[in-house]
């Protein structure tokens, strides 16, 4: 009895001490939402056995949260009326998915603890389990985020690297949101699993020169060289196993067969190569820098006191 009245004399600790100093902590749902996590785990679960891609867009849809305004559920925000939202920013418009996964999870959550769990959080959580789910790493999520209020569309057309970025272009990127080059190699591992539509690759396979020949010829087969043909075709980010967290995306990149220009990047001849060589020899090297990037990208700017617990992740609470 002692050590349970202990334990929860700790638990009520560090859930007040990281509410006082703005942290985030993976245990500040555990008395308001104890079922939070399954929650999100059985909606992810069921979404991947419908479309198992939907896994990679999940994970993505943290990234393009995480890098405009920092982690808040901006991305979430839909245009309604005169609010100008993110979903019509160049790297999210007809490309960025998984926003009717998080409406299921909120409105489960809703009905089991209402008003308590913010959108933003879900989507990390959310992330953290398609990650888990398709092979990759487990990771305890630090939790507490707020919702915006607002969402920027221009911040998401300037921050969110483009998939013709130079290795220098990608490490600054990454560097303003406070992520270092290792980080911004090891998340880029996310390629790992999903698809990209051929206008955001066709000038690496037509034009570059540090593409595997045999895989160009193959990749051309379903991106005509021409623009606005073929313009949303998919191919695998990974040709080997796109819907497994595995590291064969370095192995790729070894043998010159990223898809995306910016992938390629990473092992050209700069100073990522030798990480790349790594993650592609070791798996579990890939795998914990992985949760721990994705750790340190869900830190950035997260609202710990202002903004709101939204009601509905696609609109800002009236009054
Ligand atoms: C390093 C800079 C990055 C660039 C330039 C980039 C660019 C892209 C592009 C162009 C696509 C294809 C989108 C489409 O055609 O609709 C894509 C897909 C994807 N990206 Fe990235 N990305 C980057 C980093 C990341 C990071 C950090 C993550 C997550 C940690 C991530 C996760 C994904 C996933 C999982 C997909 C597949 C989504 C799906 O199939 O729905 N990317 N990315």
């Amino acid at each position: 009895m002692a050590s349970f009245r202990t334990w929860h004399c700790l638990l009520a600790f560090s859930l007040l001490a990281s509410a006082v100093s703005g942290q985030l902590s993976s245990t500040f749902y555990a008395t308001s939402c104890p079922t939070l996590e399954l929650i999100v785990r059985a909606t992810v679960i069921r979404a991947l056995v419908a479309e198992r891609r939907m896994g990679a867009s999940l994970v993505r849809l943290f990234f393009h949260d995480c890098f405009v305004q920092g982690c808040d559920g901006s991305i979430l925000l839909d245009d309604v009326g005169s609010f100008v939202g993110e979903k019509g920013a160049g790297p999210n418009v007809n490309s960025v998915r998984g926003f009717d996964v998080i409406d299921q999870i909120k409105a489960t959550v809703e009905l089991i603890c209402p008003g308590v769990v913010s959108c933003a959080d879900i989507v990390a959580l959310a992330a953290r389990d398609s990650t888990f789910l398709l092979g990759g790493p487990n990771w305890a999520v630090p939790l507490g985020r707020r919702d915006s209020t607002t969402a920027s569309q221009s911040q998401a057309n300037n921050d969110l690297p483009a998939p013709t970025s130079s290795l220098a272009a990608l490490i600054s990127a990454f560097g303003n949101k406070g992520l270092s080059a290792r980080d911004m190699t090891a998340l880029s591992g996310a390629h790992t699993i999903g698809f990209s539509q051929c206008q955001n690759f066709r000038d690496h396979i037509y034009n570059d020169t540090d593409v595997d020949a045999a895989f160009a010829t193959l990749r051309r087969r379903a991106c005509p060289a021409a623009p606005g043909s073929g313009d949303t075709n998919l191919a695998p980010l990974d040709a080997q196993t796109q819907f497994v967290f595995d590291n064969a995306y370095y192995r790729n990149l070894l043998v010159r067969r990223g898809l995306l220009h910016s992938d390629q990047e990473l092992f050209n001849g700069g100073s990522q190569d030798a990480l790349v060589r790594q993650y592609s020899a070791n798996p579990a090297l890939f795998a914990s820098d992985f949760a721990a990037a994705m750790i340190k990208m869900g830190n950035i700017g997260p609202l710990t006191s202002a903004g709101q617990v939204r009601a509905n992740c696609r609109v800002v609470n009236s009054s």
